[in-house]
């Protein structure tokens, strides 16, 4: 039976989860190892509450009751006590394969251990682990409160048994899984990076400004973002490292990361969280298209 959630990593997906999780009532314990992550991740779980309650969705009782379902620290054994945990630090083979072995050795054996990662391997994850039957990956979007999917990756070795009731806690939380054998990219990302890179490779070939190509997609096809504005909002660090594993994998050039991805991530310009990527976010609610060619 899930009833506490351990979170581990304040970014911004570990905040958009640990919102999902006690909207739903559940009781979590986040962690990170920066107090300046852990102090951030709490103002966004606020922020979100307060927006529900401007919305109408979320009442005072709602509000105090939510707050009182997060606990927040910087030391990782804080979740030893948790039935799931749930790993969202930086996408590093080493330092979550490190993560993973901690946990082990401080969780109880029930516990199950899942990793957030977009791109690597959950198998490699699972290789370190003295019990492999308990990982899973779970693939949230971003931003967690809004999307609805969550990938849920099964290794060969992952048990019926902790993927059905992973299965069903996603559900538990209003989302939709989708069970998705592991191999790199899943399955989103596996069809969504070579759509952001051929956007990429279009603007660097000069077919279009950044402005025209989100408007092709969005006002062409419908999509609520054009593919510019989305991979900014993804993190071109992320995006980067993806491309990267997913090439590595498959050997295919839609995977290839295009030239312009590696210069704006050499010039720390990971879009949205860092104020300039595809477009210049100094003034945030109205993103300026950058002319990058
Ligand atoms: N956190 C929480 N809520 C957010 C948010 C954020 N960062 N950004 C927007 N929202 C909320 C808004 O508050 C608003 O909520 P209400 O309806 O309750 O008012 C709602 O989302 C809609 O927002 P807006 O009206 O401001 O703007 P929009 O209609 O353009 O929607 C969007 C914004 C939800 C981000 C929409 O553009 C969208 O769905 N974009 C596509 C996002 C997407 O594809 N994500 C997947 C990325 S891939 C990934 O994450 C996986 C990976 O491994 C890389």
């Amino acid at each position: 039976m899930i009833r506490t959630i351990g979170i581990i990593g304040l970014g911004q997906m570990g905040s958009g989860i640990a919102y999902a999780c006690i909207d739903a009532g559940y009781k979590v314990i986040a962690v990170d190892v920066k107090n300046d992550m852990v102090q951030k991740g709490v103002s966004y779980v606020h922020k979100m509450i307060e927006k529900g309650q401007r919305k109408g969705r979320i009442s005072e009782e709602k509000k105090v009751e939510m707050i009182g379902l997060l606990r927040t620290g910087v030391e990782l054994v804080e979740v030893s006590k948790a039935d799931l945990i749930i790993e969202a630090v930086t996408e590093d083979m080493e330092l979550k394969s490190r993560t993973f072995r901690e946990l082990e050795s401080i969780c109880s054996e029930n516990a199950i251990l899942a990793s957030n990662t977009s791109s690597l391997s959950i198998t490699s994850l699972a290789s370190g682990l003295k019990e492999v039957s308990r990982m899973i990956g779970l693939h949230f979007f971003n931003p967690v409160p809004v999307m609805r999917l969550v990938e849920v990756i099964k290794t060969m070795e992952t048990s019926t048994e902790v993927a059905k009731n992973t299965m069903d806690f996603i559900k538990s939380i209003g989302k939709t899984p989708i069970l998705v054998r592991d191999q790199a990219g899943f399955l989103v990302n596996f069809l969504l990076t070579p759509y952001l890179f051929d956007a990429m490779r279009a603007l660097s070939n000069g077919l279009a400004s950044v402005e025209e190509i989100d408007n092709g997609m969005k006002l062409g096809c419908g999509y609520p973002m054009g593919p510019l504005a989305l991979a900014d909002l993804i993190g071109l660090d992320m995006l980067y490292k993806a491309g990267n594993i997913l090439f590595e994998e498959y050997r295919e050039s839609r995977f290839a990361v295009p030239p312009i991805l590696k210069k704006l991530v050499q010039f720390g310009q990971t879009g949205v969280k860092s104020g300039r990527g595809f477009y210049d976010y100094s003034d945030s609610d109205k993103p300026d298209a950058r002319n990058l060619i």
